[in-house]
């Protein structure tokens, strides 16, 4: 009997299991399909470099060329970490109507600290002390909000990278081109800035085989101070105090593990105890890695020349 009713509930557990994740599934691409189709209705001009738009005056379609900072890719838009937003969730919904109301320019757009201050689902990035930190950065302190966390987290396509990715060059690749997005392109810079970006390849000609480390490091890595709570350190310091001693990455203890491989040595260390596999499997930088067999035979020929010694101690304290 009590067999019974213990088997009829599990039962009844995972169907309603089944059936609840099953629903909670179509609930998702219900949803999805609700944004696309409301993006939609803004993509199909933001998306495009040229719009078309029917004239009541004239009584005909006209094509306009689209404000090239207000083109939208929607691959990048699905992918990044907004995109269950629909446009509107951040943008006033008056922007339906065409032409936008000018008065809708000088709406005041959410900041990331607006959203995500107390908020526990992301709790786990830290933004308090990012902005703490950013705060004290070179950029906060030459514009002010000016330079605001959207000018590197572009709202239509920032994606978390480097907590979640494995692959360390792609990380350097994405993180890189948040700040090359901007100090080698003319045009964003100037949103800033009367003169041209400077040279990066001319302003690091001091580094030998340039290309090959900024491949293998990131611009963070060199520019940001090194603090604990974060993950990725947002307090870009001035020129002067960059990294530039070639001994803090080229030895035992780079400080790399501190920054580019913090997170990868943090899983690593936990799993295998072991420093260096991170740096061993990435890259190979000159001093980090520590050859097993080499300290093991090392470790060996010392234990046999002692034994040797004792030994031949012991045969001379016997002849005599
Ligand atoms: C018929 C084409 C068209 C549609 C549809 C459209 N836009 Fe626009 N949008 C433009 C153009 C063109 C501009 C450039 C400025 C202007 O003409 O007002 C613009 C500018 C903007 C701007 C920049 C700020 C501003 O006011 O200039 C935002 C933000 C914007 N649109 C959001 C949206 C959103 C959100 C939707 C959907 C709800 C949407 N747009 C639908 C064509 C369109
Ligand atoms: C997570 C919030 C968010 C979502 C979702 C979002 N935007 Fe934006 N959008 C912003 C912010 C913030 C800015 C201003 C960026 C800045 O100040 O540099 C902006 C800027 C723009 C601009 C250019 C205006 C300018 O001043 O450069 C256009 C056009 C635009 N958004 C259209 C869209 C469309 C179309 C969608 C939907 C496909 C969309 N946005 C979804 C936050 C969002
Ligand atoms: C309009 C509100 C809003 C704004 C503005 C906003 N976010 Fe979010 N963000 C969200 C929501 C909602 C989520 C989904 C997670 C959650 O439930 O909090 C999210 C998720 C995230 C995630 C987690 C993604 C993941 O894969 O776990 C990150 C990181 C993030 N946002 C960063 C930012 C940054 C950086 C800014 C500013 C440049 C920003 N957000 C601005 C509402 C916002
Ligand atoms: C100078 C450029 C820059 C500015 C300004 C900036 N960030 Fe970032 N931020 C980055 C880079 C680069 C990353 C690494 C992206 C990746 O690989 O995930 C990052 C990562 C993050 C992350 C994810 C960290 C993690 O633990 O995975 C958050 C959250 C974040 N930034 C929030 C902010 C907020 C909030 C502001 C403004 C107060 C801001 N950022 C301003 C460049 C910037
Ligand atoms: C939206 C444009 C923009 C982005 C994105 C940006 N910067 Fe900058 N940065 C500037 C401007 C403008 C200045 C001030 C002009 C200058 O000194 O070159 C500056 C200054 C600097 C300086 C100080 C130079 C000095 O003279 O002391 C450093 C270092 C720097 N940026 C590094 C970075 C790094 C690293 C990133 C990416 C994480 C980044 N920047 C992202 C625009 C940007
Ligand atoms: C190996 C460390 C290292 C890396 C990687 C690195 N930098 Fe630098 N950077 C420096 C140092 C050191 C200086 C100061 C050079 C000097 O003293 O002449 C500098 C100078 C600069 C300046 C100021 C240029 C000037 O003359 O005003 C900017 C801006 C800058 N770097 C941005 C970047 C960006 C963007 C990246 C990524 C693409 C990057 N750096 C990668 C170490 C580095
Ligand atoms: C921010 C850390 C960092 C700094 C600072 C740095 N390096 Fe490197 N260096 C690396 C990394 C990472 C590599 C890539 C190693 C690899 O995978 O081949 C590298 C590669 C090299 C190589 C090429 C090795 C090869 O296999 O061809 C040389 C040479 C080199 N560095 C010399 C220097 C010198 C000299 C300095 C100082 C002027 C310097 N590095 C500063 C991190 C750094």
């Amino acid at each position: 009997m009590k067999n019974s009713i213990l088997i009829s509930t599990l039962i009844f557990m995972s169907l309603f299991v089944v059936f609840h994740s099953a629903f909670a599934q179509d609930t998702l691409k219900q949803n999805k399909f609700e944004n696309a189709a409301a993006n939609h209705k803004c993509l199909k001009c933001h998306e495009h470099r040229f719009y078309t738009y029917y004239n009541d005056l004239s009584d005909k379609n006209v094509i306009r060329r689209m404000n090239p900072f207000y083109v939208i890719d929607s691959a990048s838009f699905y992918k990044q970490n907004h995109c269950t937003f629909q446009c509107v969730d951040c943008h006033d919904a008056d922007y339906a109507k065409f032409p936008h109301n000018g008065q809708l320019q000088m709406e005041e757009m959410p900041t990331c600290i607006d959203c995500h201050e107390g908020d526990e689902n992301t709790a786990k990035f830290h933004f308090e002390n990012i902005y703490k930190e950013y705060k004290a950065s070179i950029h906060f302190k030459e514009f002010g909000s000016n330079f605001s966390c959207w000018l590197c987290h572009n709202p239509h396509k920032y994606k978390v990278t480097a907590r979640k990715s494995k692959d360390i060059s792609k990380v350097i690749i994405y993180d890189n081109e948040m700040c090359l997005s901007c100090h080698s392109k003319e045009i964003n810079f100037s949103v800033l800035s009367d003169s041209a970006p400077k040279n990066m390849i001319a302003a690091h000609d001091w580094l030998p085989n340039q290309k090959l480390h900024f491949q293998h490091v990131r611009c963070l890595d060199c520019h940001a101070k090194v603090q604990n709570g974060t993950m990725v350190d947002h307090d870009i310091l001035p020129k002067g105090k960059a990294v530039k001693k070639c001994v803090n990455c080229h030895s035992k203890n780079t400080f790399l593990m501190a920054t580019l491989y913090k997170f990868q040595s943090r899983r690593h260390r936990s799993k295998f105890g072991f420093l260096n596999a991170t740096i061993l499997n990435n890259s190979y930088v000159i001093g980090a890695n520590r050859n097993y067999i080499l300290n093991v035979v090392s470790v060996v020929l010392f234990a046999l020349v002692i034994i040797v010694l004792i030994i031949h101690g012991i045969l001379r304290i016997i002849k005599k």
